[in-house]
């Protein structure tokens, strides 16, 4: 079936556009959307090489999802299809979303999340100024930002609230700061009704492997080198994609629009401490491989230029006014990404085939202490 062809599927239940739809999360939302919800989906991504239709092969053939190849730069192709689906909302996920990348070429991300989420937000205004009262009222624009915009905490300092300060430190975190405060003044200036979350680390199925969980797994199932930037102190606060794609829908349906949100799992862990766990269940999972200490690969190598010590997020506004918390464990859903990673080869081969080895050559190298 072609692009174009898929395109061209009626959409007649009421509808959400989801922008970014075949990257990693973007595609556990829409998965979770269908099994979840009645409503229908429209996915409009660029496929940029973040982007893998076949992250959403189960629901191809589904009369409740439809994709489109498109740029959130391109006002016209939006404007194009807001007309055409008649979303009762926008879940915005598009975005270059990968630290190491901003640091070579913080050009591309401030024209996608920056440029990107501008045109989206003036195409949406226009959109739903249009609207009938009923449609108004209902309708939605919510972005999907990260606990990177609040900047890098000491380990003895409180976790990041909602009115923590902004103090972006990569080009990444920037971008998504300046698209957040878009955003922020869309909703004062001409009441969009906007919402923003702000998520930590994610990690499950379909990740890109360039993001650190899904590199460690499939290094180390091959034997190589396993690459832990500066001494591995550095703490994230991980949260399972299953969990954080419930949580945004939570705010979708109940946020307070012009409301920014957290979503956390309260999962803090130091990447020594991830790594080693990977490799501990590694040892559980391949009995037969010719390593049998998977630990053995950790290579401590150059730091990251301006890499934040620790990241902690605060989820109480969202736990206790809209009732949402995390399900999994962090032991529990990082066992079962290991599994889905080593289960999924053809998909790992796939993305292995394309431009992926370039870069992890690029970074790699450039970074051996
Ligand atoms: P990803 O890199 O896996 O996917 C990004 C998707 O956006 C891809 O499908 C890509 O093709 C698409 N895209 C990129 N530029 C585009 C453009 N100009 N027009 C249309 N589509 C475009 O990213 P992810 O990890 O799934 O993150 C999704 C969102 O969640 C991002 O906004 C990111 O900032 C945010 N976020 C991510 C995490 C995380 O841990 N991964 C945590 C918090 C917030
Ligand atoms: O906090 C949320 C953010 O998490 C999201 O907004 C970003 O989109 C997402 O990419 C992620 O950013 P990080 O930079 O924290 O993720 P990454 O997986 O790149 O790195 C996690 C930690 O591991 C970080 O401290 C850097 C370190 N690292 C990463 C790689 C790729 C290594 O030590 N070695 C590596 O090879």
């Amino acid at each position: 079936m072609t692009l174009i062809e898929k395109s061209s599927k009626a959409v007649k239940k009421k509808c959400i556009l989801v922008t970014g739809g075949a990257g990693f999360i973007g595609a556990n939302f829409i998965l979770n959307w269908i099994l979840e919800r009645d409503d229908q989906v429209v996915n409009l991504d660029k496929l940029t090489y973040a982007g893998n239709l076949q992250n959403l092969e189960k629901i191809e053939a589904s009369n409740r999802y439809v994709f489109v190849k498109g740029d959130i730069c391109d006002s016209g192709a939006i404007e194009k299809y807001l007309q055409q689906y008649q979303p009762f909302a926008i879940v915005h996920f598009a975005a270059e979303s990968h630290v190491d990348r901003s640091i070579h070429s913080p050009e591309d991300f401030v024209r996608t999340n920056v440029l990107g989420t501008f045109t989206l937000l003036e195409v949406a205004r226009n959109y739903w100024l249009n609207l009938d009262a009923k449609r108004k009222t209902e309708f939605r624009f919510l972005h999907v930002s990260t606990d990177e915009v609040y900047g890098s905490l000491d380990s003895d300092a409180t976790s990041f609230t909602e009115t923590t300060a902004y103090a972006p430190n990569s080009p990444y975190a920037a971008s998504k700061a300046a698209a957040d405060h878009l955003v922020r003044s869309y909703f004062k200036t001409y009441g969009l009704p906007t919402l923003t979350t702000h998520c930590g680390n994610n990690f499950g199925s379909f990740q890109f492997p360039e993001k650190l969980i899904p590199l460690v797994i499939l290094n180390a199932q091959e034997g190589r080198q396993i690459p832990i930037y500066g001494d591995g102190s550095n703490v994230r606060d991980w949260i399972y994609v299953e969990d954080h794609c419930a949580g945004i829908r939570t705010v979708l349906e109940s946020g307070v629009p012009g409301d920014v949100y957290n979503i956390g799992a309260g999962n803090e862990r130091s990447n020594l401490e991830v790594v080693q766990t990977i490799c501990d269940i590694l040892d559980e999972c391949l009995e037969n491989a010719y390593i049998s200490k998977h630990r053995s690969l950790i290579q401590f190598i150059k730091d990251r230029p301006g890499h934040d010590q620790r990241y902690s997020i605060n989820s109480q506004k969202i736990e206790n006014e809209l009732g949402w918390r995390a399900k999994w464990n962090f032991e529990d859903g990082l066992y079962e990404t290991v599994r889905w990673y080593l289960q999924n080869q053809e998909w790992v081969n796939n993305i292995k085939n394309g431009s992926y080895l370039k870069w992890l050559e690029k970074n790699y190298t450039e970074r051996e202490v």
